[in-house]
């Protein structure tokens, strides 16, 4: 079942009075419990695609459905459960947490926003902890405490708490070392099969996307720049 889909999408910057193409005519289609592999080489926009698809920058042109629905004309409380629904694994796992605040207290401020009972906050994330393969031990600790494999985790296991039906992962893997790559791997595969949940893995490793996808889409680069 088709559950995010993205028509014809482009996006464009405006940069000292011209415009600087990103990307364009760009679809895919996202299936309940499946995995899109997207690839491209480095700059070619991957990471731009991730936050259009996830609704936190307006593609210039063309549409994101969510379920059937534009998802820039959603009432404030379907957008609330798309944003819900639909959770992005960021290229720097360590930069998407907040640098002021513990593991724990930024675990805490996701488990309040999907309006989890205070008393329940240690057994759930014991639960997602262990899903993950995380010691509680790092929830006291600040993010540049942490090293890049358990950032990934940890930053995957926020993305869990919401219970998400797509996860858009950007490199999730690129950062680490071959053998903590593979168990990252291993277990974004058992969180699919566990939860049915969508992926969007994007990578410019075509080995490791081949191996993690249903299908593969790729981006090309774009060099042309518009005149306005
Ligand atoms: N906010 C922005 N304003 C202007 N240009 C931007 C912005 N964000 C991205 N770009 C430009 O869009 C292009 C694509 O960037 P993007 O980060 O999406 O590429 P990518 O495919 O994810 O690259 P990588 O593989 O290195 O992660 C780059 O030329 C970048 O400079
Ligand atoms: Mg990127």
């Amino acid at each position: 079942m088709l559950i995010l889909h993205a028509d014809c999408i482009g996006k464009e910057y405006r940069k000292e009075g011209h415009k600087d193409l990103v990307f364009s005519s760009f679809s895919v289609d996202v299936h309940m419990g499946e995995t899109v592999g997207l690839v491209g080489p480095s700059g070619c926009g991957k990471s731009t695609c991730a936050r259009v698809l996830a609704g936190l920058e307006k593609p210039s042109r063309g549409r994101v459905l969510y379920r059937g629905k534009d998802i820039h004309t959603l009432t404030r409380a379907e957008w609330s459960q798309f944003r819900r629904e639909v959770q992005v694994i960021f290229q720097d796992p360590v930069g998407s947490f907040n640098p002021t605040q513990t593991i724990g207290q930024s675990m805490t401020a996701v488990l309040k926003h999907v309006h989890v009972p205070g008393d329940e906050h240690e057994n759930e994330l014991a639960h997602v902890f262990h899903h993950v393969g995380l010691q509680m031990e790092i929830l006291s600790r600040y993010p540049d405490q942490i090293s890049g494999g358990q950032a990934q985790r940890a930053a995957i296991a926020r993305g869990m708490i919401m219970q998400p039906r797509v996860m858009i992962l950007d490199e999730p893997t690129s950062a680490l070392d071959v053998s903590v790559q593979a168990q990252i791997l291993h277990l974004l595969t058992y969180v699919q099969k566990e939860h049915k949940i969508a992926y969007v893995f994007i990578s410019h490793d075509i080995d490791v996307v081949e191996y993690m996808s249903h299908t593969i889409v790729k981006m090309q680069e774009i060099s042309c720049k518009m005149k306005k």
